[in-house]
């Protein structure tokens, strides 16, 4: 292939195939954020809160199985980008290397902090969709505070770093609004005419 219509590294397919589940898991977040805050604030009365309560951890459950799925695509990434040439580690890289590290580790114990939580305040309480699934904690009164905490303080530091990455990418956000509003702009020029 010649150097002129080689794609770029950066749109490899396996780089697409990452951001495509970036977004998917993105949306799950969304989800668990809304839903984990709804949810805890709902008296104990409430008829549906069990199943808000279900719902959120199945999303919870699905969060893991993707960011398995994510750290393998990210190896391939890695390994089709720097088996060729390593990267330069100017001080911008290791900045944006330690932001994605970090929300890599909140995007792992956040959930697992909600295993725990569930976990100890009873047994077979984490359902994927219905299916119980093996408790990976055991049940203990002492632990459910130290569950609620963990879970609480990560998932909110974590929403902070979220917010952190999302100025970081604000460039492609801008980009992105620009071609919406472009779209919405022909579609209107297109019903006029
Ligand atoms: C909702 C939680 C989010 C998490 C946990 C997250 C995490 C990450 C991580 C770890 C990466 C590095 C690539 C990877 O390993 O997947 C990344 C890339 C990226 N994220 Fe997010 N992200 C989130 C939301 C967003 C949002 C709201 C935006 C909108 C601005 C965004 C824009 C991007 C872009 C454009 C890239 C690609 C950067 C590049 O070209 O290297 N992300 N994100
Ligand atoms: C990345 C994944 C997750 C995120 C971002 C998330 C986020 C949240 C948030 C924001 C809350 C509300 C906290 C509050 O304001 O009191 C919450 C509550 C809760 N989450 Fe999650 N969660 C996730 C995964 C899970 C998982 C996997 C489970 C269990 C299997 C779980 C179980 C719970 C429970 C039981 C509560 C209620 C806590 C209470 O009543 O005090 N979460 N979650």
């Amino acid at each position: 292939m010649s150097q002129a219509i080689r794609p770029k590294p950066r749109l490899t397919s396996a780089f697409q195939r990452l951001m495509s589940v970036h977004w998917w898991m993105a949306l799950c977040y969304l989800i668990l954020f809304i839903g984990g805050t709804g949810m805890s604030q709902l008296p104990r009365e409430v008829t549906f809160r069990g199943m808000l309560y279900d719902f959120h951890k199945s999303i919870g459950i699905l969060s893991i199985a993707l960011l398995t799925w994510r750290i393998f695509v990210l190896l391939q990434v890695w390994w089709k980008k720097y088996s060729k040439r390593w990267p330069k580690f100017t001080p911008k890289w290791w900045q944006t290397f330690a932001l994605h590290t970090a929300l890599y580790g909140f995007m792992w114990a956040v959930p697992i902090a909600g295993v725990l939580l569930s976990n100890s305040f009873k047994a077979n309480n984490v359902k994927f969709f219905g299916l119980v699934l093996p408790d990976i904690f055991p049940q203990d009164k002492a632990m459910i505070d130290v569950g609620r905490n963990l879970h609480f303080w990560l998932a909110y530091t974590f929403l902070g770093f979220v917010i952190l990455h999302t100025i970081a990418q604000w460039k492609v956000v801008r980009a992105n609004w620009r071609r919406f509003q472009n779209f919405t702009a022909q579609l209107k020029q297109q019903q006029r005419s």
